[in-house]
């Protein structure tokens, strides 16, 4: 079971809270670096702290929440090593998993429902990366950190 850090901006705290009750009740271990209420801040904060710490620790798995995810991916798709994906259906959770070996999934508060949200969420993590021809592609990516 990967531990799991999560990351919100104030829009996305209300999902965070709901995702983390959800894995905490099926006891996966939680790293929660924030925020913890719905005053302002900053997304790329959050999205940093998070990457940080899948790119540092390959037990880690990331969730990343903000209105639309979408700040949140490109911000933490900056950080060398990590690989997030902004995803809207189980397909897409899954298959980044599959065959992107994602290491963070980035989830819109105001774009998802909450159940859908969390669905997505167990899809991600119980879902493995195939490796394989994916593999090359996914190296092929690392090779763009340093060109
Ligand atoms: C905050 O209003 C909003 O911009 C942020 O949560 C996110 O959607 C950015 O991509």
């Amino acid at each position: 079971m990967p531990r799991v850090v999560m990351g919100a901006d104030h829009a996305g705290y209300k999902l965070k809270e709901a995702i983390k009750e959800f894995l905490e009740a099926r006891r996966y271990p939680i790293d929660d670096k924030g925020c913890h209420d719905d005053q302002s801040v900053d997304y790329p904060d959050y999205a940093a702290q998070v990457s940080r710490a899948v790119a540092d620790d390959d037990r880690n798995m990331g969730i990343l929440v903000c209105g639309t995810g979408i700040g949140m991916s490109i911000a933490a798709n900056k950080v060398p090593g990590a690989r997030a994906a902004l995803c809207h259906t189980e397909y897409e959770a899954q298959m980044s998993r599959n065959h992107n070996n994602a290491n963070v999934i980035c989830l819109g508060a105001r774009t998802l429902k909450e159940g859908v949200a969390v669905r997505l969420v167990e899809k991600f993590l119980r879902s493995e990366f195939e490796g394989d021809r994916h593999a090359r592609r996914v190296d092929k990516i690392k090779d763009l950190e340093t060109c």
